[in-house]
């Protein structure tokens, strides 16, 4: 008889390739799937009767500020209590390598880490360190541009002059070499706003000579969002490379029509040959670093963190500014270096997201906050327990493909993503009628609810509410054999 490490019974497979669930038992041996079907004639070491429950692959939340959370809170437990196993982490154009800071990053660095957070002068000598101490998920890496700017220019508040181009490629060919899987900008970011277009065209060149993608944190999500989509569908033609526009929406109080219409841009620069899609995270609110320009623009500001105010995390900017008698804007600069979470976005905008098939599921939590935004612990929760099951925007595999098999296609992270044979045993199985985030804006770092089992490489990291304590977690990457380094 057929022997196996593992067998999950009776369960309803979702496989993420979006096609329709059915009854299969799934056996894993070691860090693979073994076999998918009826497995009655067979045998394990250790059986699990997941009756009535969903077995899908581990979501890949593929937006994410998790570089340091990776490195230093490696049971990564808003991550895996939510179901994932999957992140990809340097998005938004900064990553933690390669640079050694001299100094305090400008913003919005402080949104991965302070000064001596920037102490990689390569890629590998981040994941020499990351080796020594694993995490309970599966990380991949972007190259930030921010971050090789830094490293390479004395001052980034203009364009980069030829020779520090080079300097940059070269930073990211060692980068895409030891493993990274592409590159990120972060163009509305005061680091990177000088740049001209041509500068991040000859990079993300250089990241798809490497395999690489081209994750892009636009210039404008505002009244100029379609000149910025332009120029992120400019950077993939020209670099021939898969262009990922990143926590996509639009500011429909700055341009109404646009937030209606921009879900079409997609789709139709397909049909021209270029490889773009999207990323979302499912709120209606945002959260980054306290920067006066974008306090001006939003309704309601609810502080996350602030290094000078730490008594004021949790609280909201106009009370703030109303306590010490100032206004917002020179509240807001007093609580910086800081984050907050930004109102003010339309929630019919959400639901056109989330209901969308081109777009993919991020987070974009920032885990250093220590009042994050719900985004952090809740997103696949939120997702397929209030968009799919509470309102029905979409079908349960639909939204799974998004999160999993569409996800790794994107970002070539080959056998993750999916249930099947030979795959990564890279599994969540949860209670259908149960799921549900609990994070809250005022509570935001609570497990989420119907989470019943999480496996990581084969071995199960979260058990029914609880972290196993175990951390087999690995940097996966574009390299073939299974995508992973390791
Ligand atoms: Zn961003
Ligand atoms: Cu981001």
């Amino acid at each position: 008889m057929i022997g196996h490490g593992l067998i999950l019974r009776g369960g309803t497979v979702m496989d993420g390739s979006g096609r329709s669930g059915f009854r299969a038992d799934v056996a894993i041996d070691d860090d693979r799937i073994a076999a998918v079907g009826d497995l009655s004639g067979r045998v394990a070491d250790t059986d699990i009767d997941v009756t009535g429950r969903v077995v899908a692959p581990g979501f890949i939340d593929v937006h994410t500020h998790d570089d340091r959370m990776v490195r230093d809170a490696g049971d990564m437990t808003p991550k895996v209590s939510q179901g994932v196993t999957t992140v990809v982490a340097g998005n938004c154009g900064i990553s933690l390598a390669p640079l050694v800071a001299g100094e305090r990053p400008m913003e919005p660095f402080d949104l991965i880490g302070l000064q001596d957070d920037f102490r990689y002068p390569t890629y590998q000598a981040l994941f020499d360190e990351l080796d020594r101490a694993p995490a309970a998920c599966n990380a991949a890496f972007l190259v930030g541009h921010a971050t090789l700017r830094l490293a390479a220019m004395d001052d980034v508040l203009r364009p980069a002059t030829g020779l520090e181009i080079e300097t940059m490629k070269g930073a990211l060919d060692e980068a895409m070499a030891a493993g990274a899987i592409g590159l990120s900008t972060g163009l509305e970011y005061p680091p990177a706003r000088c740049c001209e277009t041509a500068e991040v065209v000859e990079l993300a060149s250089r990241a798809a000579a490497a395999g690489g993608v081209y994750a892009t944190h636009m210039r404008s999500y505002a009244g100029e969002a379609k000149e910025a989509f332009d120029e992120a569908v400019h950077i993939g033609r020209k670099a021939d490379i898969p262009v990922i526009v990143s926590h996509f929406h639009c500011h429909e109080h700055d341009n109404p029509e646009l937030a209606g219409e921009a879900l079409s841009w997609f789709e139709r620069s397909r049909r021209q040959g270029v490889r773009i899609i999207a990323d979302a995270y499912p709120y209606e609110a945002s959260s980054t670093s306290i920067l006066p320009e974008f306090v001006e623009r939003r309704t309601r500001v609810l502080v996350t963190w602030s290094k000078p105010h730490p008594d004021m995390d949790g609280r909201y900017l106009d009370e703030i500014a109303d306590d010490w008698d100032v206004d917002v804007l020179t509240a807001a600069r007093r609580l910086a270096p800081g984050g907050a979470i930004y109102f003010g976005r339309d929630e019919r905008n959400v639901e056109r997201l989330m209901a969308h098939p081109d777009i993919l599921i991020g987070s974009d939590g920032i885990p250093l906050a220590p009042h994050p935004h719900p985004r952090l612990w809740g997103t696949f929760p939120h997702v397929l327990g209030h968009y799919v099951r509470e309102i029905g925007l979409t079908g349960l595999e639909a939204a799974i493909h998004r999160m999993t098999g569409a996800s790794a296609e994107w970002f070539g992270l080959e056998g993750r993503g999916r249930v099947a044979a030979g795959a990564w045993a890279d599994i969540v199985v949860f209670d259908p009628a149960a799921i549900a985030a609990r994070a809250t804006y005022m509570d935001p770092e609570q497990p989420s609810a119907g989470i019943g089992h999480v496996f990581v490489n084969g071995i199960e990291v979260w058990n029914d509410g609880g972290h196993t304590g175990r951390r087999p977690g690995r940097i996966v990457g574009r390299k073939k054999n299974g995508g992973s380094r390791s």
